[in-house]
């Protein structure tokens, strides 16, 4: 009795400290914010969390435990929303405004000068890369980029590199009958990338660089504190492991280009050969820097989108069916030989199964920028510094009719504007978006004119940290058609 009478009263104490926490931050950050922007200015509604963690743990409640992350921003629209499209608070370790009406992101993309993306550990893909350079060097940097993996005679040029392996993988699946199709996709993936950037066979090089690639991605995520046994001083490691691997690869292209004029057809060859309308060729570093910043950019995104494609035809069979027979018709034109870009490309149901799994899949939910100045917005003022969160509403009955049901004939219909935007928005826009579209589409075409496939845990349960997935990581069984 007595102990549960004390039990109640801790109980009651922590909960009075927590709530007085709670309410002092919001309250400090207002004077703080007053004190630098002058009074009469209004910070955007919402709150700011507890001190030093801000809103992590509804953050976690929502995506971890809950596991509906939806349910994270409607909380917060249902109690804070007033029709302006933002929501003050503190997430990934800063203040921030969370932006949630598509008119708003879009407000924010084009004003690029007010609001810019400044990535957490850049030092891991390097100081001249796409996503690091800002002003006339991104536009320089991203010309040639854009050129090398997004522009027709580069996708045709990969999708004739990227083909063989996938046919090769998806036998040795059905040899294996039983297979985890995320495991699956991402060591074929992570091949052709090999293939198509620097022309590697799957040897020992191109394992080291796999590992070397997780350990950089995990090195993202972490705290940037760098002494050894650190994952981000790891992360460093692996980025210098990975420089030298493609550095061997530059150097033997010098000498490779000194003798012959023939150019070698992957990512490392276009960008040591374009120039750009001054004449100027990318520097040694700007090309590694690149090379390994497209790598963390385009693989994991491709791999998750790639499997959640085989779930979703998996568990709508008349889709699968209507994409069987669009690209059956497709092969026995073919004689045998690989598809092209361009005819893929124009596969008008094929396109659409992978715009819809692109929606639903919604591998990347938001994006960030950060505010350069103290940036004033209908009536709010939006703090110099703090970061923007770009919150896509993919799976929001506002944006789309029956948004969870897995329908690629909805994009018939227009789409109402700027609703859609899984490549983000403005002069950052995915400069892989067409290359991924592609791969998707290729695999897509193998596997359902060659094969059937089943999922072993229809029923499996999502988790959503650090990406969308199935715990199960979409284990299926698979065999020839
Ligand atoms: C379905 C797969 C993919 C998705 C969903 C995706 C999504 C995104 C998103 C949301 C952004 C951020 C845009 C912004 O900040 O506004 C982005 C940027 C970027 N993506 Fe992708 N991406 C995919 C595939 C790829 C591929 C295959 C590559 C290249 C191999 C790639 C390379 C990049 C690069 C380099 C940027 C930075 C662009 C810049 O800063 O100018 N992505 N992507």
């Amino acid at each position: 009795m007595v102990v549960g009478l004390w039990f109640a009263v801790l109980m009651g104490a922590v909960t009075l400290v927590g709530w007085l926490l709670w309410w002092w931050n919001d309250v400090r950050y207002g004077r703080l914010v007053m004190a630098t922007l002058g009074e009469g200015k209004k910070l955007p509604p919402g709150h700011m969390g507890f001190p030093i963690i801000g809103d992590l743990l509804q953050f976690l409640w929502y995506f971890k435990f809950f596991r509906r992350p939806d349910d994270y921003i409607g909380s917060k629209r249902k109690k804070y929303g007033d029709g302006v499209g933002i929501i003050r608070t503190h997430l990934f370790g800063k203040p921030s405004v969370i932006v949630f009406l598509p008119t708003t992101c879009k407000h924010v993309f084009r004003d690029d000068k007010s609001f810019i993306l400044i990535w957490k550990n850049i030092e891991i893909v390097g100081e001249t890369s796409l996503v690091a350079v800002h002003g006339k060097a991104h536009f320089r940097i991203r010309s040639f980029v854009s050129r090398s993996i997004n522009k027709p005679d580069a996708l045709s040029r990969i999708a004739l590199a990227v083909q063989p392996r996938m046919i090769s993988a998806l036998q040795s699946w059905v040899k294996k009958h039983k297979v985890v199709a995320y495991k699956e996709v991402k060591k074929v993936t992570f091949q052709n990338i090999g293939k198509y950037f620097a022309s590697l066979e799957p040897r020992r090089t191109l394992d080291e660089l796999e590992e070397c690639f997780a350990g950089m991605v995990k090195g993202f995520r972490a705290y940037k504190l760098n002494i050894p046994g650190t994952a981000f001083h790891h992360a460093l490691q692996c980025r210098k492991r990975s420089m030298l691997i493609f550095k061997d690869e530059l150097e033997k292209r010098k000498k490779i280009h000194a003798r012959s004029s023939r150019p070698i057809n992957d990512l490392l060859d276009g960008l040591m050969n374009l120039k750009d309308d001054e004449v100027y060729y990318l520097s040694d570093t700007e090309i590694l820097d690149n090379i390994v910043s497209l790598l963390v950019s385009g693989f994991e995104t491709t791999v998750l989108v790639t499997t959640w494609a085989i779930y979703y035809l998996a568990k709508y069979p008349k889709v699968l069916q209507k994409l069987r027979d669009e690209n059956m018709s497709l092969k026995n034109n073919k004689n045998g030989q690989l598809v092209t870009s361009d005819e893929i490309l124009k596969s008008k149901y094929t396109i659409k199964v992978v715009e819809e799994t692109i929606r639903l899949a919604n591998v990347v939910p938001f994006v960030l920028r950060t505010a350069t100045k103290n940036v004033s917005y209908k009536g709010y003022t939006i703090p110099k510094g703090w970061n923007m969160i770009m919150w896509y509403l993919h799976t929001n009955t506002e944006n789309f009719d029956d948004p969870m049901c897995f329908n690629p004939d909805r994009w018939d219909a227009p789409k109402k504007p700027v609703t859609y935007q899984p490549f983000g928005g403005g002069i950052r826009h995915c400069v892989g978006n067409m290359l991924a579209r592609l791969q998707v589409a290729l695999i897509l075409h193998h596997l359902s004119t060659g094969y059937k496939w089943g999922l072993e845990n229809p029923d499996a349960k999502m988790r959503y940290l650090p990406y969308p997935m199935l715990e199960d990581l979409v284990e299926i069984t698979i065999e020839n058609l």
